[in-house]
């Protein structure tokens, strides 16, 4: 109680010659935790929401990357500390919880982008049963276990966000349509991971629907990154713009839902 009425006081680097600025104590400054933010769409969602006045919070798996996006971010005026979050090591979801409950009390925004393919190319008759389970651990298990274990952070918040970075490639819709514009890219490890993190999306939305918290999963679209590939259509700026519209979402904004910019998709 004590240090959540001492951070709610002014810091003392925020005065400046019009005195206090309000906007920067530590009470009223928006955290935001992102998931694999080190590098690609994640880096780039820290940048935009650092931008709009979020502390941020980076996840990284890799100290030495993670450590370098911080200082990148720093140079460029953003408030960000490293978060040490490996999605293969529960332990680490305990720590980052610690590490954000110990500076602030409560977590606004949890972005869920960490993600990577295991079986692109492969087919479902033949796809070794390991890069599925690998691809179920990194994209879905290690979000629902480290939503979980920040939900009392949320709680907290007067308008809590959780941001599942799923892919146009989970939705059933288009999956079980021989026609759609998936073509071959119907990995079942990476695309069936998706869709259970977007039914988490929906049912964890559900089992909130009475607070202050809205879960949604979005689509960055197409974009240049590492898992992308430089033929991707769009730049990092606009891969970042779905995540960064569904973590600052007014209290009328949408819940439960699958996104793409501002537009609906199909489950
Ligand atoms: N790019 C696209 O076109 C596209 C399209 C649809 C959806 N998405 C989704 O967008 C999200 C971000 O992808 P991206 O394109 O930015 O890919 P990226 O550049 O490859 O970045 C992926 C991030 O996830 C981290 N990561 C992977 N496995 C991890 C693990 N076990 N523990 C901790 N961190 C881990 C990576 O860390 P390391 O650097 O340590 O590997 C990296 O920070 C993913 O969920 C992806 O599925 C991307």
């Amino acid at each position: 109680m004590e240090k959540v009425q001492q951070a709610c006081l002014p810091q003392p680097h925020t005065l400046n010659r019009f005195g206090p600025d309000m906007r920067r104590t530590n009470c009223m400054i928006k955290t935001a935790l992102i998931s694999g933010a080190n590098k690609g769409i994640g880096f780039e969602t820290a940048k935009q929401l650092g931008e709009l006045g979020y502390k941020i919070y980076l996840g990284s798996r890799d100290l030495e990357k993670g450590n370098a996006a911080v200082t990148e971010l720093r140079s460029q005026g953003i408030e960000v500390e490293l978060a040490h979050l490996d999605m293969s090591d529960a332990k680490t979801f305990h720590q980052v919880a610690a590490q954000i409950e110990s500076d602030h009390g409560l977590l606004d925004v949890l972005i869920n982008n960490a993600g990577a393919t295991f079986d692109q190319g492969i087919r479902a008759s033949e796809v070794p049963i390991d890069k599925v389970r690998e691809s179920f651990e990194v994209n879905f298990f290690s979000h629902v276990e480290l939503t979980q274990i920040l939900l009392p952070l949320l709680m907290k918040s007067d308008a809590g966000r959780i941001v599942n970075v799923s892919s146009i490639l989970g939705s059933l819709t288009l999956n079980s349509d021989p026609t759609s514009p998936l073509g071959t890219w119907r990995s079942l490890g990476y695309n069936g991971s998706k869709t259970a993190l977007n039914a988490f999306t929906a049912i964890l939305s559900y089992d909130l629907r009475n607070t202050k918290i809205k879960v949604n999963s979005g689509h960055p679209g197409w974009v240049k990154t590492d898992l992308g590939g430089k033929g991707a259509l769009l730049e990092l700026k606009d891969g970042a713009a779905t995540n960064v519209w569904l973590a600052t979402l007014p209290d009328d904004g949408p819940t439960g839902g699958f996104f793409h910019m501002h537009a609906k998709l199909p489950w």
